[in-house]
Formats: C-alpha cells, structure tokens, sequence
C-alpha cells in the first residue's frame, strides 16, 4: 500500500506546510494547523482551447441578470434586489442564530423550485421546523445527505433553480480522501458547487458556520470562491438579527437587513430606528441618539456611556457595538482638546440594541455620552447629534446628511447637531431646528442640560 501522505493546513487561511506550525506564516493566527491527507493529483486530461469561448468585450451582452426573489424583502435588499440566478452565496453565523430559519423562511416565500439539502438535521426535524414556521410550499424538496455526488444525482432529478446546502462542514466530495468540515472538504465542495451551478444553471444558498474566531465557514479561502457572503448576527440576548453583505459581486455591500426572532420565525424590522430607540429614557445620564447609516437606510440609535472612577490599577475601557481603538482616539481627544480628565476613570460603551456601528458620523454622539456621564448631566431632550471628531477636536462633515435629518425629523426629533461644512450642502428646508458644530468643546456645552 502507498504511504499516505500528510499536510498541515491552516483553518484560518487555507495557508499549507508540511509540518506542523503553531502559528501560521501567512495569517499569524496561532493553533490553526490540522492535519490532513495530501490528495492524489488526479489524471487530468489535457484540455484543449475552444475559440468560441474568447469573446470581444463589445459583442458580449450586457443585460442584467435575472434575480429571482427570496420574497423576503430584507433579505433581498442584501442581496441587492434578490439571488442573481447562477449565483453562489454564503450565510455565515454563529450557532443557533437562525441560519436555518433564514433560509428555510426563503424557500418558502420564493417563487422557485427549492432543494434544501441538509447534512445537520433529519428531513423530520426540518420539517417541524417548517412546520412552526408555516413553510408549507409545494415547491420545496427536502433531502437529508451529505455525499456531493448523491447530491448531484438529486439535483438531476429534482431540477431546482436553487439549491441550500446546510450547512457547507457537513458536505463531502468522495474522491477526496480527507473529513468533512476539514479546509480541503470545505474549499473542494464549495468549488464543485459553484462550478456545478455555473454549468447546470441554479443558484446555490450555502449555509456556514462561524469558527471561534469569528471566520466565515473556516477558510477565508471560501471567500473569495462565492459570489456573495453574507453574515448573520445578533447579540444572544436580544431577539435582533442582522443580516450583512461582506462582499457582494453583484450589490452594495453596505446594505443591512433587520429582522427579529419570534416562535414562528424571523420578521422583517421595517422601522429599525424605533426599535433601537423604544427604551430610551429621556433623562438619563449617558444617553445621546445618533443617527447612522446602514447601507441606504438612516437608522436612530443611542450611544449609552457609563463613566465610573477608577479605584486602583489601570482604568478599564469597554465597548460593545463600537470599535474599542476608536474609542480610545476619542477619550484622548476629550482629554487633550475639551478638558476632561478622563485616565482616573473607567468608560463603558454600548450601542442599545446590539448592533454594530463602524461609522465616525457617530463619533461626535460618543464624546458627548461620555462627557454627560462624567458631568452628570443629561443631554437636552429631542436633541441628534452627528458628526466625525478629527484629532483636533474639529467636526468634521458626514455624508447622506440630508436623509439623516430626515429620519430624526420622522420620528419626532426637535433639534439636530450636524458638522458645520454640512450646512451649506443642504437643500431642502425642515421642519428641525439645525444646529451646527464646530468643535468639541462647545457641541458639549451646547447639548448638556
Ligand atoms: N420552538 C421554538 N420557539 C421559538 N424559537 C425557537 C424555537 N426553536 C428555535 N427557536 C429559535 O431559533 C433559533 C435557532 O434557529 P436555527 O436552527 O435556524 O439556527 P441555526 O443558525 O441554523 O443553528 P445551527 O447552527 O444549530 O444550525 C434558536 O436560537 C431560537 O432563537
Ligand atoms: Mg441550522
Ligand atoms: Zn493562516
């Protein structure tokens, strides 16, 4: 018998070395090597060049491609206006997020012939799931198996326009020697997807787990296969989902849709910024509403601070839903350029509702928390504040700001901070009283009650 042979390879980034690594060259991530068989190269047959293949850019049709509805309308503004038929997505997210019910929802809302594969579930389990979710489509075929080549069988079989696969680490190709959910698994049965559905014409849904370090379906490598990746998240605390296009071939990947888990499934959030504002207290201290935007959508939310002093060590600095160096370029801006002393104190940063925001448009809307929760005194009632902090302590201009004054004043907002360069961008009249910043130091005194 032949010596196996065996390679390390790297679950992080696809990166592979003959011998074990603790910490990876090409990603320096450490611990992410596994062993795994070296495949025998199999005897391809030479290929041979089909002129007709070469195309003059010109000559080549440019319609658009045709979409076909998920039926749920947040999902398909991720998507960009629905699934690009040939196209191959990726869902991504933690377990028990509702990856499954996402898609198990979507199969049942579209207008398609749907095969969903599961590898993780018995197809009674999936149909109870069904079930609580009042799926009941006649268009949807249910098929427990994780052999790829069975798979293809049934593809022939059925005919589907889409294909969901749950979830990508339970899938195999046999011709290749290694486990499922190992990197050569995972890379080899997403290619054989995408070139399947590329030839056959479906669209494929695949679903994929976060590994600990919070990378879509292992590799990054499977990134760049797919069309699309999405990724499904929410706090586990809170009953909202966010779905967000990490890269999209064919849309804007700033686009977010909100939905929110009840017994019978996820529904779509249409309004999000009363939402994310329905807790508010208005007298708190702390407490500043920001408006940002999520792909084409302004969405209110509030930034909450807690500033509490240090009694010994070194000060804690802790934020949830905002990213932590930000944070503390903003702390160090306040303490240099608006006075306050903040390295005896301990901050605490929280977006409410548990969403994520990585925009400087609520950069301003953070310093003027922290600065209430240090003062102990509320920000004015009815009051937005927007804008980026520079390191001067200048506010500088954000974009979309007109439909950011839109949303405040929809929901009843009666004052709005926006940058000064802003003001003379603005077309239209509202009904809001503007306000505009220049600096720091004199937003906080003009917003602190
Ligand atoms: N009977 C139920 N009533 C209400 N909510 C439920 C019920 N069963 C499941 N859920 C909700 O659905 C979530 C699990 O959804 P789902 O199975 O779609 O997640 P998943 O991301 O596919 O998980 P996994 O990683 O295990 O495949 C649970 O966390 C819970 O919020
Ligand atoms: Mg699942
Ligand atoms: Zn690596």
């Amino acid at each position: 018998m032949a010596k196996q042979r065996i390679k390390y390879v790297c679950a992080n980034c696809g990166y592979e070395s003959l011998t074990w690594l603790g910490k990876c060259p090409n990603c320096n991530e450490w611990n992410t090597f596994s062993e795994e068989f070296v495949e025998a190269k199999s005897g391809k047959k030479k290929q041979k060049l089909n002129v007709d293949n070469i195309y003059k850019l010109s000559e080549v049709n440019g319609e658009e491609d045709v979409r076909i509805k998920t039926g749920i309308k947040e999902f398909d503004r991720v998507l960009g206006g629905g699934l690009i038929f040939g196209s191959v997505v990726l869902i991504g997210g933690d377990p028990g997020i509702g990856k499954s019910t996402l898609v198990m929802q979507a199969a049942g809302s579209m207008n398609a012939k749907v095969l969903y594969v599961t590898g993780e579930e018995s197809v009674k389990q999936i149909s109870l799931r069904a079930k609580r979710l009042k799926v009941n489509d006649e268009n949807v075929y249910l098929l427990s198996e994780t052999d790829l080549d069975l798979i293809t069988s049934a593809i022939d079989k059925v005919k589907p326009q889409i294909v969901i696969i749950d979830s990508i680490q339970t899938m195999y190709k046999p011709t290749f020697e290694n486990a499922p959910g190992t990197v050569t698994q995972i890379r080899e049965s997403t290619s054989y997807l995408m070139h399947l559905a590329k030839t056959i014409g479906f669209s494929v849904i695949i679903v994929g787990h976060v590994t600990k370090d919070g990378y879509l379906a292992g590799p990054k490598v499977l990134e760049h296969i797919v069309d699309t990746v999405l990724q499904f998240e929410g706090e586990k605390n809170y009953s909202y989902r966010i779905l967000r296009a990490q890269k999209n071939r064919f849309g804007n990947t700033n686009e977010i849709g909100i939905f929110e888990m009840h017994e019978d499934g996820l529904t779509e959030v249409k309004n999000p910024s009363e939402i994310f504002l329905s807790e508010r207290n208005d007298d708190l201290t702390g407490a500043v509403v920001t408006a940002s935007m999520e792909g084409t959508r302004p969405i209110l939310l509030e930034v909450q601070a807690l500033v509490t002093p240090t009694n010994f060590g070194n000060p804690q600095r802790v934020t949830t839903g905002f990213d932590y160096r930000r944070l503390s370029i903003l702390l160090a801006v306040l303490e240099k350029r608006a006075g306050f002393k903040l390295s005896t104190y301990n901050v605490f940063l929280n977006i409410a509702g548990g969403i994520k925001i990585d925009e400087p448009a609520i950069d301003l809307a953070v310093c003027t928390a922290i600065a209430s929760s240090l003062t102990n005194k509320p920000a004015k009632n009815n009051f937005v504040v927007l804008g980026e902090v520079g390191l001067g302590g200048e506010i500088r201009s954000v974009g979309h700001i007109e439909k950011r004054i839109q949303e405040a004043e929809k929901l009843g907002f009666t004052n709005i901070v926006i940058p000064q360069n802003n003001l003379k961008s603005l077309k239209r009249k509202s009904k809001i009283t503007i306000l505009t910043a220049e600096d720091v130091s004199s937003v906080i005194q003009k917003i602190l009650k």
